[in-house]
């Protein structure tokens, strides 16, 4: 999704916006531009493409100064053009960046027409600049003209603007999208998210929903809903610039997909070393209200929502209390029953996702008093909506397919699961010893299954001559054949389609031939000898099978059947372990299909717009 960058200094700031940019890249975009207020002129820099080429053409014009903003677009309104991205500039006299979609922005067009304004583009985001330039016509000062301008404005937005009548200053706002302050040394900076910023300080400011701030080089001033100062407090980020480099990898996703072992020792590090499940890893409040629920109703998006599919495997049988996963934008405009003894459980990589967000506070509304956010973004937006938060601790994810947020996710749920198991006297000694001693080796499982890479390469040329896939999975394995299936389609764009093997014969077998390779992933539990059956009913149809089999789950190779020994059983992590395999057959399906793995056609990193 877009994503902002600002900043003013007493040095050139192009080499921050642009950095800044590429570092925002990630979150995927299809043009990007920079403007900047260099001696009383506004010059402005916008291309389609990638970031690399905007850099190329600002550093063609020559282009420095101390104040400017920028912006990665991924178009909403109006079409992927130079006309339609960002900076907005209002009749030369201010620029502006946002992030976001005005949803009142054609009554808000018809009135700045009627008043002379044009039109340069199909966006959105133009109203904003117009409307801005159309208070400061009528006397008011740059920061004034945007408060009241805010007010003026329905939906979502992140944005940053700059004008010559004030050229000291930069003055930003935040409403349902993500956008945070950088303190420098005689700078300071905005951005969508701390990435942007780690090159030049680890300072930040969270900006809460509905403030608004002022930036000098020397000074942030932070105001509320009504216009008025307040205090702010000043985080130390701890993303470190490796995390954001690629280091000896091709890609951010094969890079995260490595880093699964210490991703996943890192998130269980806490529970290991207390040697115990423990609800306080959730927070101050966590005991009373795990304590106290009597469900729980899981809300995502994405890969997400396949995490929260797993757990409620797990909550069920092992918590023992009813468990609901539903996608974000579904439930948020359904008129769903609440039970206010359920716990709301947010899933979210990002912390940003707006449709997980907006769930969220629409469950509250509905009178669910308790929410639990599980996170891999600190100070994001949903754990800051949240009671309870549960940060998964797998470090920035850059790909664009999420790889290592999952299965941390998986693990952070497996000890949701267990907290509530034993709270409820489901946990007996011995099998919280097992379920630790299962978890101490989980990150030497994922290693192991993670070997297996040259043994997948292969399979993955055989995929990248195909045009569809099908990948199947029973009970805890459903949801990763689902995952499996989003991963290749996502990355590779073939499209498959993940399936629960039970239901085969129900439909998706009048697919099968010769041409539709079949995954399934068959771990040695108690649903086997069933998915044996499945593997024929595919077999018998001429579809060739991949099978992803636990070295004790006895499937053999023959003609058209061909096997990869996974590690031994891993019980009831055994989804983690299995989630590994599919994430690197779709990586190498998309490397031999030649696709951009990091960034793929039409998709985002977070998701911040409906
Ligand atoms: C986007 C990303 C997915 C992610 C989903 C939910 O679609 O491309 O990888 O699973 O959003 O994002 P979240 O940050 O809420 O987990």
């Amino acid at each position: 999704m877009c994503g902002i960058v600002g900043a003013i200094s007493d040095r050139d700031v192009v080499p921050v916006l642009i950095e800044g940019l590429k570092r925002l890249e990630y979150r995927g975009y299809d043009s990007s531009g920079i403007a900047v207020l260099s001696e009383g002129q506004m010059r402005r820099v916008r291309r389609t493409g990638r970031v690399a080429e905007m850099a190329a053409a600002a550093e063609a014009e020559d282009l420095h100064a101390g104040l400017g903003i920028g912006h990665t677009r991924w178009a909403t309104h109006g079409g992927v053009t130079e006309a339609n991205a960002h900076p907005h500039i209002s009749r030369g006299e201010l620029a502006l960046v946002h992030n976001g979609i005005i949803e009142n922005h054609e009554a808000q067009r018809e009135r700045l027409t009627a008043l002379g304004y044009g039109f340069e583009s199909q966006t959105d985001t133009e109203v904003i600049g117009h409307l801005i330039h159309h208070h400061m016509s009528q006397g008011l000062d740059l920061l004034t003209a945007l408060q009241t301008t805010t007010r003026e404005l329905t939906g979502a937005y992140a944005v940053a603007v700059v004008s010559r009548a004030q050229p000291d200053r930069m003055v930003c706002a935040r409403m349902g999208c993500p956008l945070l302050i950088g303190l420098g040394e005689g700078e300071n900076m905005i951005a969508s998210d701390v990435s942007a910023l780690v090159q030049v300080t680890r300072r930040v400011v969270f900006m809460d929903e509905g403030q608004t701030a002022l930036l000098t080089r020397d000074s942030v001033s932070l105001f509320n809903e009504q216009d008025r100062e307040i205090e702010y407090e000043v985080h130390l980020s701890d993303v470190s610039l490796a995390s954001l480099e690629l280091g000896p990898y091709r890609h951010f996703m094969q890079k995260e997909i490595h880093e699964q072992p210490s991703a996943l020792a890192d998130t269980l590090e806490a529970v290991i070393d207390a040697g115990q499940f423990c609800h306080s890893m959730f927070g101050a409040k966590a005991e009373a209200i795990l304590g106290e629920i009597e469900g729980v109703q899981i809300l995502a998006c994405g890969t997400s929502h396949y995490a929260g599919l797993t757990a409620r495997y797990w909550i069920e049988a092992i918590a023992g209390l009813p468990c609901s996963v539903e996608i974000a934008s579904e439930y948020r405009y359904r008129e769903a029953y609440a039970n206010p003894r359920h716990l709301i459980v947010t899933i979210s990589q990002s912390g940003e996702t707006l449709d997980t967000l907006e769930a969220l506070k629409y469950a509250k509304a509905l009178g669910h008093p308790h929410s639990l956010a599980i996170c891999n973004v600190p100070e994001s937006a949903i754990p800051r909506a949240s009671e309870l938060i549960l940060y998964t601790r797998a470090g920035a994810e850059i790909g664009v397919a999420s790889t290592k947020a999952f299965t941390t996710q998986l693990a952070a749920l497996f000890q949701l699961t267990c907290v509530l198991a034993k709270q409820r006297g489901r946990l007996s000694a011995s099998a919280e010893e097992e379920y630790l001693d299962q978890l101490r080796f989980l990150p030497g499982s994922v290693q192991h299954a993670l070997n297996l890479e040259p043994q997948i390469m292969a399979w993955a040329e055989h995929f990248a001559t195909k045009d569809n896939a099908l990948f199947l999975g029973r009970g805890l394995h459903y949801p990763i054949a689902m995952e499996g299936a989003l991963k290749l389609k996502e990355i590779s764009y073939i499209h498959a389609e993940g399936y629960p093997a039970g239901e085969l014969k129900h439909g998706p077998l009048a697919l099968v031939d010769s041409e539709m390779p079949v995954v399934v992933i068959a771990p040695n539990d108690s649903l086997l000898e069933k998915l044996k059956s499945n593997t024929q009913e595919v077999r018998a149809r001429g579809g060739e099978l991949f099978i992803f089999a636990d070295q004790d789950s006895c499937f053999e190779e023959s003609e058209g059947v061909h096997v990869i020994r996974t590690p031994r059983h891993a019980g009831l992590l055994s989804p983690i372990v299995h989630t590994i395999p599919v994430q690197l057959l779709a990586y190498h399906t998309a490397l031999s299909r030649g696709t951009d793995v990091d960034k793929p056609r039409n998709l985002a990193k977070a998701v911040t717009v409906e």
